[in-house]
């Protein structure tokens, strides 16, 4: 029998009609321990379904560091039918209180390469969409503890104002500029992928899918070897990727020929250098 805690909502950011920052706090003022990268299960009664519990998992935008609340970035779910869980939330009122499961999972930032040695490969986040939440949490807990390995989040969106966290991320950039790079050293980039659209016409970035981040021109560096620097390798470079399953497997056909690996299949010494969270 599970037992779920309970929280308040107690901050909604409307950032589109689909699209949506929460928080939550929980009603004991404890927020749980947890690592970059996991989610946190939560829950709601449908009284469409005989106020049958219905739960769903949610990467953790905040960083751990952060004891106020929990913070997620969750679309609303519209098509083919409304999503049971997020059509419920997206008719909630800040101060509804909500339930909770702790948070847990493994798509959490490597410390210790195969070998036992300290993990200092640069780290590059691709996130598609929602699939941006656990990099914000990844951003803000690698600032705050003063870590000093080089990393570079790339966000791709469909429109210009789903470019969620923008300010956050640019702001953490900034920070690099203001520190020096060999205290704090972070790039953030943005694809998007329909270029052409209305909406989208004050865009001057990269475009297409966030992928396109990784392919290079005429046999030459990629966008991403641009913004680095340098030809990026198995042994300098390790990538966490989490959005659709076609964005896991859209970078990872630029990466397999480089001889990336995935920790879901590392090598028999238990190297890999490819993390990744697939919506499924
Ligand atoms: C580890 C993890 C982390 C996640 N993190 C996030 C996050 O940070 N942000 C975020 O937005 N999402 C996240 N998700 C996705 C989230 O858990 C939910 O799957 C999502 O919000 C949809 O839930 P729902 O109850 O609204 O939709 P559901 O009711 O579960 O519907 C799911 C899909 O089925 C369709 N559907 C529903 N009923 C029917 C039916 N009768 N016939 C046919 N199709 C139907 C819906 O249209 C929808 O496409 C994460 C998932 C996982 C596993
Ligand atoms: N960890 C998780 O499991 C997790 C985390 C967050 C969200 N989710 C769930 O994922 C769903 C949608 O996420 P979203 O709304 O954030 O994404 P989205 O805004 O629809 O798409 C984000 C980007 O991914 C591209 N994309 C869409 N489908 C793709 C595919 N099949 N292959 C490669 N790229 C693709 C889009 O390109 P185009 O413009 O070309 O479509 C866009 O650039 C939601 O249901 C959400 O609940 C799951």
């Amino acid at each position: 029998m599970v037992t779920d805690n309970k929280a308040v909502i107690s901050f909604i950011q409307v950032l589109k009609e689909d699209l949506s920052i929460f928080r939550l706090e929980p009603v004991d003022k404890v927020v749980p321990e947890y690592k970059a990268g996991q989610f946190i299960t939560i829950g709601l009664e449908n009284p469409a379904e005989n106020n049958k519990m219905v739960r769903r998992a949610y990467s953790i935008a905040s960083n751990p560091e952060n004891r106020k609340y929990i913070e997620l970035y969750i679309r609303w779910v519209r098509k083919p039918l409304p999503g049971r869980l997020t059509t419920m939330l997206f008719n909630a009122k800040s101060g509804d209180e909500i339930n909770w499961l702790k948070p847990t999972g493994a798509f959490t930032i490597n410390e210790k390469l195969a070998n036992g040695e300290k993990d200092s490969r640069r780290i590059i986040c691709i996130g598609g969409g929602t699939g941006l939440a656990p990099f914000v949490s990844y951003a803000k807990h690698l600032h705050e503890t003063s870590d000093k390995r080089e990393i570079v989040v790339l966000h791709g969106a469909s429109y210009v104002d789903e470019l969620s966290y923008r300010d956050v991320l640019t702001d953490l950039e900034y920070k690099s500029i203001d520190k020096g790079r060999d205290k704090w050293n972070f790039k953030y980039r943005a694809a998007i992928s329909r270029p052409q659209e209305h909406t989208n016409r004050s865009w001057s970035g990269q475009n297409g899918r966030v992928e396109t981040f990784l392919r290079s021109t005429d046999g030459d560096k990629s966008p991403l070897e641009l913004l680095v620097g340098e030809k990026i390798t198995k042994e300098n470079t390790i990538f966490y990727i989490c959005g659709w399953q076609g964005t896991i497997d859209g970078v990872m056909d630029f990466l397999k020929p480089k001889g990336f690996v995935t920790e879901r299949e590392k090598r028999e010494d238990g190297s890999f250098e490819v993390k990744y969270e697939s919506y499924g």
